[in-house]
């Protein structure tokens, strides 16, 4: 059977890609740097999913995981387009199609993108347009998933703090998944740009807000300011680089209502509420 290759498969969104390449009834095979893969257990790639180890610096490591592959699921976690061209080139001497995740605040109009990260994409989704092989991108709004980062202060106390950001229709990562998983399995999506964000507009305190519903005590947001909130992301072992993009990131976000159906065009369902993310993620917060 053909093979899907899902790079950024131990991710919060690339886990959810095999799992529905898996329902599907898709061959996923799983690419991580880490060694034994599918032998890390059903929290990160589920048993009997193919593995193979390969890193993106290194595009020469990709051809073993690239062969009989057809499609392949693409993540770029780094903040400049440095061996992208290679990786490409080596996607497009073996599969026929490729899906990209891109941003939602991804504006190709402007000359420049407002930060570092949504430049990233934009310049990827140049690149990915220019290769060979079918593309399709997803821009993605923010991931439910980075609300993750607050578990450890919902943990130990009511508050969480943090820099604050525009709020945004922030998107569970199981509907980008299940886009993707269309994409990757399904004739007609070649060439098009999907924008994908969740049913509603959220700031920070509201999703502070509902997962305290979902965890069964009030829980509130504070933002503290960005040099506050560097210091912290530093500590956390951040790398400087990054920090400075995703503070950049939240600073530039523009305050949006941009609320799309395509979640529910492509696969029939609607896309999931922050409070269903939350309640089916209590378990992180407790
Ligand atoms: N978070 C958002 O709000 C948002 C919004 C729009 C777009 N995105 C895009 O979505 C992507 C995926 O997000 P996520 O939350 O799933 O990321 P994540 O949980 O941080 O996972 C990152 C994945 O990338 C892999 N990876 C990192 N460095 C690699 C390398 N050198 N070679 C090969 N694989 C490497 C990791 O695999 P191993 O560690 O196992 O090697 C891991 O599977 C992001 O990179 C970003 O570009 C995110």
């Amino acid at each position: 059977m053909d093979k899907t290759l899902v790079i950024g498969s131990t991710g919060n969104l690339g886990r959810e890609v095999v799992d529905g390449l898996v329902a599907a009834g898709a061959a996923p095979r799983a690419l991580s740097r880490r060694q034994g893969v599918p032998d890390e257990g059903a929290e990160r790639v589920p048993g009997g999913v193919e593995g193979v180890v390969g890193d993106l610096r290194d595009p020469a490591m990709l051809e073993a995981a690239l062969t009989g592959v057809r499609s392949v699921f693409l993540v770029w976690p780094f903040l400049t387009t440095e061996h992208a061209p290679a990786v490409l080139d080596a996607i497009g001497r073996h599969a026929r199609r490729v899906v990209y995740v891109s941003s939602s605040g991804v504006d190709r109009t402007a000359g420049r993108q407002t930060d570092p990260i949504r430049q990233l994409h934009a310049d990827m989704e140049e690149l990915i347009e220019k290769s060979e092989v079918e593309w399709t991108v997803l821009r993605a709004d923010t991931f439910a998933s980075n609300a993750r980062g607050w578990a450890a202060q919902i943990r130990a106390g009511d508050v969480v703090r943090g820099p604050d950001s525009a709020a945004t229709a922030v998107i569970d990562e199981r509907d980008i998944a299940a886009v993707a998983v269309r994409a990757l399995t399904e004739d007609g999506h070649g060439g098009a740009t999907y924008v994908l964000t969740g049913p509603h507009v959220l700031s920070r305190t509201e999703q502070v807000r509902a997962i305290g519903d979902a965890v069964g005590r009030p829980l509130r947001f504070e933002a503290v300011p960005p040099d506050v909130a560097r210091e912290r992301m530093l500590a956390d072992g951040r790398p400087p680089a990054l920090v400075d993009a995703l503070l950049a990131g939240a600073e530039a976000r523009q305050a949006s209502e941009l609320i799309t159906t395509t979640v529910e065009d492509i696969t029939g369902a609607p896309a999931r509420t922050f409070a269903r993310w939350a309640a089916d993620r209590v378990d992180v917060f407790r």
